[in-house]
């Protein structure tokens, strides 16, 4: 079976964007492969952050991700901060990868821009992202668009540290899905939807209120044109373009055939509205149901860290000794 990573942070609460690009992969792979995926603590504190938010957060993605449908019983899903193989493969991955490749990651250069006081550990981070990765001796990666050179750059990284040293380390492919890699804010169609955002205007949480998701569709921004097209290389055409888009994931409708069904921008939003509500009323009451029982949930994510353990620790171990530390 090929082997599956994956990792979210714990910042703020999963949307639309966060389910359609990758998490949704996460559970429809879960059967085709042996799935490691990872609440990625440290990389959430990269930015500034409140610690007490951060253990909430921490916990309320725990939920949610058992909630979509994850089952411990075959996908290990653990905190990364428990697994502090990751952290010690970092500091290897940052003396793999280079000061250049690191400054040229755009992920950064958005991120940090404006910052006064940007973390060393934001300009580091995909070092520790190559890391995740490579600990579990990964085949595949699912993930949204925005990741596509944070893996390139794992890819590159275990290339050359396997030249180098010798073979430690499986080459991992990204798995990017056809629709939904790249879901826009509803307010700001040119900007993907994103847990950073100033405003939640543009962004479908998971756990939302069905009334408020209904709203955040019906205002989402289009254009005066009032004509159902999908072009999305067209910037005129990016919101409408965008509701197709998420219409099509959900439904498996090519978005150029969606299209064609609706004869007017209302028309296409209420529909999407009461798809999208038909799909997280199911999520947001398996919520509830795991909610209601915290202990449950640390038991499982101790399980999971325990296994992630033995796998990431004997990729360590190799690491070590090609590298040529001595053996203690
Ligand atoms: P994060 O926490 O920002 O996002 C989690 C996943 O959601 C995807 N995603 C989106 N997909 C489509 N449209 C959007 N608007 C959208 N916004 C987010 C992301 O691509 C991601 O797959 N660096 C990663 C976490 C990470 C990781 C890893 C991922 C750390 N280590 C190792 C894979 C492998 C991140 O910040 O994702």
């Amino acid at each position: 079976m090929p082997r599956i990573f994956s990792g979210i942070q714990p910042s703020g609460s999963v949307h639309l964007g966060n389910y359609l690009g990758a998490l949704r992969n996460w559970v429809s792979e879960q059967h085709e492969a042996d799935c490691y995926y990872s609440i990625v603590d440290l990389h959430a504190i990269t930015a500034e952050h409140n610690p007490e938010a951060l253990r909430d957060a921490t916990k309320e993605l725990a939920t949610t991700l058992f909630a979509i449908g994850l089952d411990p019983d075959i996908s290990c899903l653990f905190v990364q901060s428990h697994v502090p193989e990751h952290a010690q493969l970092a500091w290897i991955m940052e003396s793999t990868v280079t000061f250049g490749e690191l400054s040229r990651m755009t992920q950064f250069k958005d991120k940090g821009r404006g910052e006064e006081k940007v973390r060393a550990s934001l300009f580091t981070y995909p070092a520790l992202m190559a890391a995740d990765i490579l600990l579990y001796r990964t085949d595949k990666v699912p993930v949204g668009d925005d990741q596509r050179q944070h893996i390139e750059l794992a890819r590159d990284a275990a290339a050359r540290f396997n030249n180098a040293y010798g073979e430690v380390f499986t080459v991992p492919e990204s798995m990017i899905p056809k629709v939904g890699a790249r879901v826009m804010d509803l307010q700001n169609p040119l900007k993907k939807m994103s847990k950073s955002s100033s405003s939640d205007a543009g962004l479908i949480y998971l756990n939302e209120d069905p009334s408020r998701i209904a709203k955040k569709i019906k205002r989402a921004v289009t254009d005066t044109e009032n004509k159902v097209a999908y072009e999305p290389t067209n910037p005129a055409k990016a919101g409408v373009s965008n509701l197709l888009e998420i219409y099509s994931a959900l439904t498996s409708i090519p978005p150029e055939d969606a299209a064609d069904r609706f004869s007017n921008y209302g028309a296409l939003k209420s529909e999407l509205a009461e798809i999208v509500i038909e799909h997280l009323t199911v999520i947001q009451s398996r919520i509830k149901d795991i909610s209601g029982d915290p202990s449950e949930l640390l038991r499982l994510l101790k399980i999971g860290a325990a296994k992630a353990r033995a796998t990431a620790s004997s990729t360590l171990s190799d690491a070590k000794s090609a590298i040529g530390f001595l053996a203690p």
